[in-house]
């Protein structure tokens, strides 16, 4: 039987980066993954540039049931703080929109500097090796049956992330073990994701696949209500894009989404003025204020005429025009699940679990950091951010 301070099980961003501090205190550190291939969620995120933290990443830009929960852990390890290590090796990058960071070259380099802080700690790492059964020892901390033996830790932390992506290694088993030990679930559902519509809803809108614009999109009620300026991207089943992906994870089933499809122009002033001043068709006028393929699809969809000239438009069509563009409301009649989803909404619940060290509350030595908490950022790099914090408060306290 082999001893160790502090097993980490998941080796993706949070696992990693809590075996690297780990070690470097001091701790004797064994990190273990099921997957063949180290860290492909890192791999893959940013579109292969991992959109790594935000530099404005605040409390506000994460959803959980007990919302001021991550409030400790990210003023303890700031963008900033991630930031540093980022330039202490070397890694370039810049910044692509609202603070959201990226690597110039590949995500490659994030993963390869979480290796290198890891292997500066002396972590112990095991991968490809799965675990059997985890249990509290008589003499304290845990005995860990895995696929490479047998091994007695003093604490244990479950870095196992959320349920997206099941290809690439995602498993229940943090929450499963979780639940276990007798810790509450938030329901796990999928967030950051495209939604769908039903096929017979969607169909006058499928012909606008591929069109990307700029829309107000907002979604439920009170503290549960979301909002964002973004860009919308029509698809031949639903809608995607950054302003889709991030009401995702405010959506539940049932609930009706509000777009705004001008959110920059008053556009019933806008036609308004075109009567009055453009002797135009009404199809050429509306292509100027919004994108051409939507100004026609939107005309038909209200049965007017495009050809009509804009001082023969009757004030009343103009302004139903306007109205149905800045307040579409459509049902999704569900998401694309757990294939497409970038993160996982839900998780361990928070309130029997430490803020400061992540530990339950329940199970001394046992903690939970990562995707697989109930806490769950915004798109634009804070799931990261999230990461690298719960797993620095993690590796302090332990
Ligand atoms: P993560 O998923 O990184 O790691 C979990 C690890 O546990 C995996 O290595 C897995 O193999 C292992 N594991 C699971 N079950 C196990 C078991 N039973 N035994 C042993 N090991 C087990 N976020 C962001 O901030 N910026 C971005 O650009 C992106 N982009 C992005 C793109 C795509 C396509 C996806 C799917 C996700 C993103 N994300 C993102 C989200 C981000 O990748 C995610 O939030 C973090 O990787 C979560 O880190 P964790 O360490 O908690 O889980």
């Amino acid at each position: 039987m082999q001893n160790f301070d502090l097993t980490v099980v998941g080796a993706g961003a949070a696992g990693l980066f809590c075996a690297g501090i780990a070690g470097q205190l001091g701790l004797r550190v064994l990190l273990i993954d099921h997957a063949d291939k180290l860290a492909e969620k890192i791999r893959i995120s940013g579109g292969g540039r991992c959109n790594f933290t935000n530099r404005e990443a605040t409390p506000s830009n994460f959803l959980s049931e007990n919302p001021n929960f991550c409030r400790s852990a990210l003023a303890r390890y700031t963008p900033k703080d991630f930031i540093e290590l980022v330039q202490r090796h070397g890694i370039a990058f810049h910044e692509k929109h609202k603070g959201q960071l990226f690597c110039d070259h590949s995500s490659e380099q994030i993963i390869q500097m979480l290796v290198k802080e890891c292997d500066a700690g002396g972590v112990e790492r095991w991968q490809p090796c799965t675990v059997a059964d985890l249990r509290q020892a008589a003499v304290g901390g845990f005995e860990i049956e895995t696929s490479r033996g047998q091994v007695l830790s003093r604490r244990v932390v479950v870095a196992t992330g959320g349920l997206s992506i099941p290809k690439i290694g995602a498993s229940d088993w943090g929450l499963r073990l979780a639940q276990r030990f007798g810790h509450r679930i938030v329901e796990p559902r999928p967030a950051l994701v495209p939604l769908t519509f039903a096929p017979e809803d969607w169909a006058p809108f499928a012909e606008l696949a591929g069109l990307s614009l700029p829309v107000e999109l907002s979604c439920g009620q009170g503290k549960a209500k979301g909002r964002f300026l973004e860009d919308l991207l029509f698809t031949h089943r639903g809608l995607s894009g950054p302003a889709i992906l991030q009401i995702s994870s405010f959506w539940t089933e049932g609930q009706d989404l509000q777009l705004d499809l001008a959110p920059e122009t008053d556009l019933a002033a806008a036609l308004r003025d075109l009567k009055a001043n453009s002797r135009r068709h009404l199809g050429n006028e509306l292509a100027t204020l919004l994108p051409s393929r939507l100004a026609q699809a939107w005309i038909e969809r209200l049965k007017l005429d495009a050809s009509r000239p804009m001082p023969e438009c009757k004030d009343k069509d103009l302004q139903t025009l306007a109205d149905s563009l800045k307040r579409w409301t459509l049902k999704p009649n569900g998401s694309e699940g757990w294939r497409k989803a970038e993160v996982m909404r839900g998780g361990v619940d928070t309130r029997e679990l430490s803020s400061q060290s992540l530990e339950s509350q329940r199970v001394p030595g046992l903690h939970f950091i990562g995707e697989v908490v109930d806490v769950t950022g915004w798109l634009g790099g804070y799931n990261f951010q999230w990461a690298w914090a719960s797993a620095a408060a993690c590796a302090r306290a332990a």
